[in-house]
């Protein structure tokens, strides 16, 4: 079986040699050199206004158009179904003004405890304004975990609307979201899924997921700071448009993106393709004839080698008493190498930044998962330390991370 190439995957990124032990992923990730290089491309050859119909112009809408539609085929939709905006947060914000209209007073959604807040705040404060009823999906407090019993208790005949996410920012285990959506479908409902925590570790594939809207942090899958919004075909067509009055019904994705796309970062999107490209053809001969395909086929490698190092760190920490780890104990398919945890008695604040100082890029607290922290009753120690790992980390790092709590726990 063919292993992920760390060194090589590793030269593509400038920042990893910067002595650091990078282990923020989950935050976001570095952008290797294909991602830079279109970006200053565009902005050194072209910048200009993408509207006319002469040489550079057309060539700035040209290189603007193929950053969205291969971010389309990345997660298997169509170029007009993704919408690239600035971040997930106001680009699920946005959704919630667009479907609002959809709702009546008594409908019921759900949401749940464990997503960030990105995709939480907009669905309940959308209750709130429609007099909708709002039901929580919540966690076992201990574990983490979503039940799917819960979720079956929870949906009804006036059930509308699901929010939630592939896999948390927090707890890392990933849903069984094709089953869910399938739930919701049968329910008369619409899903909207969280896939921000999920898209760096596995491929996406929205038509297999059969969801109707699906958000993916493009800077957390080693993109430009931007977030892809994919939404039906037929469901966008019936959203209400948030642009200028004088852009059409009809015109998806652009009437749902008041202030258009940022040109320069959807033209360093190509890059991004760029990325998955060379990864495939540095070990992959065998030739797949559609880009998702080969997407998918990389990211089947990085899931190889990111399960190894989850599973070291999660060895290491499990044994060690007093160490609470949040999530499932090993990775073996359905967790994601984000792995939270506390330490009985001490601050995660306070063993993030002792390993800081060791030179190791690592977070603490919430992550904008309030809810969860909450729900895991680990608010008090300042939420959890966060060991987010892509596939660009090595064994050797993880064994030098291991080194640095030992001296702490
Ligand atoms: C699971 C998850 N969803 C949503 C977001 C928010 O993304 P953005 O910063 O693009 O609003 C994050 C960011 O940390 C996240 O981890």
């Amino acid at each position: 079986m063919t292993e992920l190439d760390v060194d090589f995957v590793r030269r593509q990124f400038p920042p990893l040699g910067n002595g650091w032990i990078m282990l923020e992923n989950a935050g976001g990730s570095y952008v290797p050199q294909s991602v830079i290089d279109r970006t200053a491309a565009y902005m050194r050859e072209l910048q200009i206004q993408p509207a006319w119909d002469f040489g550079p112009s057309s060539e700035a809408l040209r290189r603007i158009m193929e950053g969205r539609r291969l971010m389309a085929e990345m997660i298997n939709a169509e170029p007009e179904e993704v919408i690239v905006g600035p971040s997930t947060t106001l680009n699920v914000y946005l959704l919630a003004q667009a479907i609002g209209h959809w709702f009546a007073p008594g409908d019921e959604i759900i949401v749940t405890d464990l997503d960030h807040e990105a995709n939480n705040g907009a669905w309940r404060r959308l209750a709130q304004d429609r007099n909708l009823v709002l039901r929580e999906w919540k966690i076992d407090p201990e574990s983490g975990e979503l039940d799917e019993a819960k979720l079956d208790a929870l949906i009804g005949p006036r059930t509308k609307f699901l929010a939630v996410s592939h896999c948390s920012n927090i707890v890392g285990s990933i849903q069984d979201i094709a089953g869910i959506a399938r739930k919701i479908h049968a329910a008369g409902g619409h899903i909207m899924v969280d896939g921000v925590a999920y898209a760096p570790h596995r491929a996406v594939d929205v038509k297999a997921l059969d969801v109707d809207f699906y958000a993916v942090g493009l800077y957390k899958v080693f993109g430009p700071h931007q977030a892809l919004l994919y939404g039906k075909r037929e469901l966008l067509l019936e959203a209400k448009g948030q642009n200028h009055y004088f852009i059409g019904e009809d015109n998806i994705p652009l009437k749902l993106l008041p202030g258009g796309v940022n040109h320069e970062f959807a033209a360093g999107l190509v890059g991004l393709a760029d990325y998955f490209e060379l990864v495939y053809r540095h070990h992959f001969r065998t030739p797949e004839n559609s880009f998702t395909r080969r997407v998918q086929r990389v990211y089947e490698l990085f899931q190889r080698h990111e399960d190894k190092l989850a599973n070291r760190v999660l060895d290491y920490l499990k044994a060690k008493p007093g160490v609470r780890v949040i999530g499932q104990l090993s990775a073996t398919g359905r967790r994601a190498p984000t792995i939270s945890f506390t330490v009985a008695g001490r601050n995660s604040r306070e063993l993030a930044e002792a390993l800081n100082a060791e030179k190791i890029a690592i977070g603490f607290g919430d992550f904008y998962a309030k809810r969860c922290i909450e729900a895991l009753g680990t608010a008090e120690q300042e939420g959890v330390v966060r060991i987010g790992l892509a596939h660009y980390n090595t064994l050797a790092e993880v064994d030098r991370t291991i080194a640095a709590l030992e001296k702490l726990i």
